[in-house]
């Protein structure tokens, strides 16, 4: 279905992708005035359809991730509030539970790795507590018994991405944000300016700003100069769900975190009594299909971690795409073409991010200033004159 005849065809913002990243950035664009569109055939969907909805700012810390970190936190701090007026203003319950987070080693090797970890996240001034594995499953029963020491996590937490994703449709709606049920084919530019896109129905869409919020599919934009196109590849995620019997108490009661033999691996427990049992990651281009290994590996490493998850119904099997940029971080703000401001590349913390992009990209459309937190994740790092500059 696209868009009613009676649509506005020109608006102040256009966004092009209506995943959590996109309607984050039109709701709080149109709270700040601005008359806003989104073009997406299925609003609400993409990779939050997905995903897991950790708040993990410190159990996912990675080395050579300090800048991105920062932004993390400060979403993360941002959250309790962001909730807390989207429910207020939608109704909808988003699942946002401060529950923390347990991120446990299952040998040796994990044990070090966790060590590792745990040391980084000193540094780095956060709160993190080394349990041994016996503290673990003082706190977590139904791990096995075989768990090695783990690092408490009480400040990282979760939310259902499906729910989110919902309620900030309703909010863009309440707010009086246009949608375009449909493709955009191409981007279009006017004498050196962005200036609207042309939608798979042959509808020109106009707007004095385009903000480019596509998720994984952000570098495939027809019409988008080279020079500009966001550096974002699509990095595979299978995740499964199971279903939790309310009748014996939760399995686990706050999310479990583990490297099993390399493979990352979480549990992500929701008051609903939905388990989300995640994830691989795979660089396999635009390919989502489940695979059987892909299930059995989760399953494997999810069961050697929790034994008694077998016994739960297998509810769902899904794989979607991470929009993964060069150093894992977002591009967020105005881009060398005008008229054209990007909000993609999120990569493993899209959910995590939703609040603080949302407040940047709102910013930056209202004032054209993006503000300090997020000057490190300018486009322009990826231009190609940044990248031939040579460091004093
Ligand atoms: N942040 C979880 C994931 O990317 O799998």
């Amino acid at each position: 279905m696209s868009s009613p005849p009676s649509s506005p065809r020109t608006s102040d913002v256009l966004v092009v992708g209506g995943g959590i990243i996109g309607l984050v950035t039109a709701w709080r664009a149109a709270q700040r005035g601005l008359a806003t569109a989104v073009v997406d055939p299925e609003p609400g969907g993409g990779a939050a359809q997905v995903a897991a909805g950790m708040l993990a700012a410190v159990t996912e810390l990675h080395y050579g991730e300090q800048t991105l970190l920062a932004l993390n936190v400060a979403s993360a701090r941002r959250y309790p509030q962001f909730a807390a007026e989207l429910t207020d203003l939608t109704g909808h319950e988003l699942g946002y539970r401060r529950c923390g987070t347990l991120a446990v080693a299952l040998d040796v090797d994990d044990r070090a790795h966790l060590r590792e970890l745990h040391a980084l996240q000193r540094r780095s001034g956060l709160e993190s507590e080394w349990l041994a594995g016996r503290e673990c499953r003082r706190l977590e029963p139904m791990l096995a018994p075989g768990v090695r020491g783990g690092l408490r996590v009480d400040g990282d937490h979760q939310i259902d991405p499906r729910r989110l994703a919902h309620a900030l449709v309703a909010a863009c709606e309440r707010a009086g944000v246009v949608f375009h049920r449909v493709w955009a084919d191409r981007l279009t530019v006017v004498r050196d300016r962005a200036t609207g896109v042309v939608t798979a129905d042959g509808a020109a869409l106009e707007a004095e700003q385009v903000v480019l919020a596509a998720g994984s599919l952000s570098g495939r934009l027809a019409g988008v100069p080279d020079s500009v196109l966001p550096p974002v590849r699509p990095v595979k995620g299978q995740v499964l769900r199971l279903a939790m019997p309310r009748s014996h108490g939760p399995l686990l009661s706050r999310t479990v975190r583990a490297v099993v033999r390399g493979n990352p691996l979480y549990l992500v427990p929701r008051e609903s009594g939905e388990l989300v049992v995640g994830a691989t990651s795979e660089e396999l281009g635009w390919d989502t299909t489940v695979t059987a290994g892909g299930v059995y590996e989760l399953l494997r490493d999810a069961h050697e971690l929790v034994p008694g998850i077998t016994e739960l119904p297998l509810t769902e099997t899904r794989a979607g795409l991470r929009p993964g940029s060069p150093d894992n971080a977002p591009l967020l703000g105005p881009t060398e073409l005008p008229g054209l401001l990007l909000a993609t590349g999120h990569y493993r913390n899209g959910v995590l991010l939703t609040p603080v992009t949302g407040d940047v990209m709102a910013h930056v459309l209202a004032t054209g200033e993006l503000p300090d937190e997020a000057r490190p994740f300018t486009p322009r790092r990826f231009s190609a004159a940044a990248l031939t500059e040579q460091p004093v």
